[in-house]
């Protein structure tokens, strides 16, 4: 099949977050079994900044409303995977990648591009596969100018939607206010680019099948989006996501202290802790005492400020936390407010370090994940590879990735609290510390690191998902 896939962002090339790995695991699976996949993306300044031989493909302009800005198409393959940037200096060309006043526009300009780009180079896919809010037009737009290709929508975090004034329509979208009108588009009293992609999609799929179920009960709600979802419910699939084992296995992994597999976990996860704690400052790096981890970014969606309600309780359990991530400042204040005054037991890196990241994986016993919402989630599924188990609330993809101890004594690979009761995490943190040094979690450990989440697996529900939408 060919396949075209639209997005906001990609490994190796430009990430802020999961979506990023699942676009570069994914179209590597695909290619890997035979398909053909070009990903179209945006030709960001840190995009440009990355060394590389991008090649010139196209050129034109692209009428957008009253404008007409030129756009170049650039290419590069990576492990047989071929990409294709929108280059714009007007819109790409910034320091950031997203949150500007003008995302509407930026994003509504780059998918008139792709649309173009598609058309131009008779690129013909059998399968356009969009995914978030920023690609959300693509298939409408495909659609309006006469081409009706088979299209999925993947929702990786629903609580993005890419909003605009319906005024604009028009200006920012060269569509006709019909689909405004007629509710295509429509989302409380918005235009929505993420609605326009479920109500317009052959198909939507999120990346969990609790997080599906979850979408369509409007549990946690995101303005509401979920009574669309819910009107597409017999197109609706939740496809958990796979792993790159290629770049997280503990056993060639080249940026952690000590290579290990499961016959020798003990041994290489011990060194790693010693060489986690002394990097991180840590004056006593004392292998013996329980060290939780935390990889994100640190935002109330990941549940940040349960964690800060429960660094007392490590601290009083004599217990180490080590905090990676970037996000909301307050946040970021109040986790280093007690790494200065709890130095013994709390250390934070404010940014984003994929080496320490390792590290943390490699090194910590537990991995705290205590989200409020979570489409898939990909820390807690590193964490079990490398043997540090997971403790997470039960929502979303935590749910269906993570076997826990309350319920599975015998499968079981982490922890997973109730979401919907606060105290709960609380809970689990004494729980874990007095499990701690008993031999009772290694068979959790075994257990975790066998667990198989490898895309080569989890790729074959998209092919068949992609099949069956041909066959329609
Ligand atoms: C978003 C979601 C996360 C998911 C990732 C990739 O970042 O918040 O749960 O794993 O997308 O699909």
């Amino acid at each position: 099949m060919r396949i075209i896939f639209v997005a906001g962002e990609s490994s190796p090339f430009v990430k802020t977050g999961g979506l990023a790995d699942v676009i570069w695991g994914l179209s590597k699976a695909l290619v890997r079994k035979g398909h053909k996949v070009s990903v179209f993306l945006p030709f960001y300044r840190q995009v440009k900044k990355t060394p590389d031989n991008y090649q010139w493909f196209d050129a034109f302009d692209v009428a957008q409303g009253w404008r007409m800005t030129h756009a170049n198409i650039l290419y590069d393959q990576r492990d047989g995977v071929d990409f294709y940037f929108v280059e714009s200096d007007q819109y790409f060309g910034r320091e950031g990648i997203y949150g500007y006043d003008d995302d509407a526009e930026r994003f509504a300009f780059f998918s008139l591009a792709v649309k173009k780009a598609i058309i131009h180079k008779r690129f013909n896919p059998d399968i356009v596969h969009a995914h978030d809010w920023h690609a959300g037009l693509v298939p409408l737009m495909l659609a309006d100018a006469g081409l009706k290709f088979r299209s999925v929508i993947t929702i990786h975090n629903p609580a993005f939607q890419g909003y605009f004034n319906p005024m604009q329509l028009g200006d920012l979208t060269n569509l006709a206010s019909v689909y405004y009108g007629s509710g295509l588009i429509r989302f409380n009293g918005m235009v929505s680019m993420l609605k326009a992609g479920i109500s317009t999609c052959d198909a939507v799929t999120t990346v969990s099948k609790t997080h599906a179920k979850e979408l369509m009960a409007d549990k946690v709600s995101f303005n509401g989006i979920g009574s669309v979802i819910a009107g597409r419910h017999s197109d609706l699939y939740g496809i958990v996501n796979g792993l790159d084992y290629d770049e997280f296995c503990p056993e060639k992994d080249e940026l952690i202290e000590k290579t290990y597999d499961i016959n020798n976990y003990k041994t290489g996860k011990k060194a790693n802790k010693v060489a986690l704690l002394r990097h991180m400052g840590f004056t006593h790096p004392n292998s013996g005492q329980p060290v939780f981890g935390v990889v994100t970014r640190l935002t109330s969606q990941k549940g940040i400020d349960r964690i800060l309600r429960v660094i007392p309780e490590i601290i009083e359990n004599r217990g180490k936390i080590v905090i990676l991530g970037q996000g909301e400042w307050d946040l970021e204040q109040s986790l280093e407010w007690y790494a200065k005054n709890f130095p013994e037991s709390v250390k934070v890196y404010i940014g984003y370090n994929n080496k320490l990241a390792h590290l943390i994986y490699a090194g910590s016993d537990f991995f705290l994940m205590p989200s409020r919402f979570e489409p898939c989630g990909l820390g807690q599924i590193i964490a079990m590879h490398y043997g540090c188990l997971p403790i997470v609330s039960k929502v979303g993809g935590l749910s269906d990735t993570v076997f826990s101890f309350y319920d599975h004594r015998e499968n079981a690979t982490g922890f997973a609290f109730d979401n919907w009761d606060e105290n709960c995490f609380d809970y689990s943190i004494g729980y874990v510390c007095n499990m701690y040094g008993e031999k009772k979690l290694n068979p959790l450990i075994e257990n975790a690191m066998k667990m198989d989440f490898s895309w080569d697996k989890q790729v074959d529900k998209y092919i068949e998902l992609y099949k069956s939408l041909l066959k329609r």
